[in-house]
């Protein structure tokens, strides 16, 4: 296995998140159906899809291109009694295996950045029927103030990362109306995010020189996100296919 499969496998949640914020996203959709199909793109392990197979009564279709992470999901939805209503499905977000129109919500925590923000979103919304709402989060400026330090470190690691306002209009150039929007509390990223992995980081990163230098760039997004939250935060986008 390598080092940063090493890492993320072992957290509860591979980005920031909470099954609090899940439920709040939820509660701002105008409304489902009974049952609704729902697909989770990007779900890691699978905290969210097996909180909105609960919460919906829906079935779920987790996609995710990492495998072990859909081997947790699987066990995860089978702890909870949910087998029958998560589906998971190995393969890319980019090239979906399914009819055109046949989800009442899509739903993406912290991954659709991996394909690009707009592009993601204009390719995931023929898979939604009319009417039918997007939920993803992303990372986001959270003012125009953007200190030196982060503007230089997001540069390099996520070049395309937009404020609010930026990104209410690319949803809209993608095809939807957006309908509310929020900022994940702090919480999100210290309780099932950072706080795991800065443990493990530290019982990880004494096995070898290999291990420390994977793992270094991990430790300063740690200490960077403690000195500039302010600036710089994951956004929840409520959004209806127009
Ligand atoms: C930052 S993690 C977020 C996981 C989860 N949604 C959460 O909030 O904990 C991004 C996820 O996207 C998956 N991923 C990366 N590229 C992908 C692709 N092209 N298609 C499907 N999943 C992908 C990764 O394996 C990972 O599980």
């Amino acid at each position: 296995m390598d080092i940063v499969s090493e890492l993320f496998e072992w957290l509860p949640r591979q980005g920031p998140g909470s099954n609090a914020t899940t439920r709040k996203a939820l509660s701002l959709i105008p409304s489902l159906p009974k049952n609704p199909r729902i697909l989770d793109a990007g779900c890691g392990t699978g905290l969210t899809s097996v909180q909105l197979a609960h919460q919906t009564g829906g079935k779920v279709s987790a996609v995710d291109i990492h495998k072990p992470f859909l081997e947790q999901v699987k066990i995860y939805a089978q702890l909870t009694s949910l087998s029958d209503n998560v589906e998971i499905c190995h393969g890319s977000m980019e090239s979906l295996p399914f009819r055109k129109e046949s989800f009442d919500l899509l739903w993406s925590e912290g991954a659709l950045y991996l394909i690009g923000f707009q592009k993601g979103l204009a390719y995931w919304r023929d898979f939604l029927k009319k009417g039918g709402c997007a939920c993803v989060s992303e990372l986001s400026w959270l003012s125009g103030e953007r200190p030196e330090e982060p503007k230089r470190f997001w540069a390099r690691k996520y070049p395309a990362m937009q404020g609010i306002e930026e990104n209410l209009t690319l949803t809209e150039k993608a095809g939807y109306k957006p309908l509310h929007h929020f900022i994940l509390p702090e919480s999100d990223w210290w309780e099932n995010y950072y706080g795991p992995m800065a443990k493990r980081i530290s019982d990880l990163k004494v096995q070898s020189m290999e291990y420390a230098a994977v793992l270094a760039p991990f430790e300063e997004e740690i200490r960077l996100f403690k000195n500039h939250n302010a600036s710089y935060g994951y956004v929840f986008y409520i959004l209806q296919r127009a």
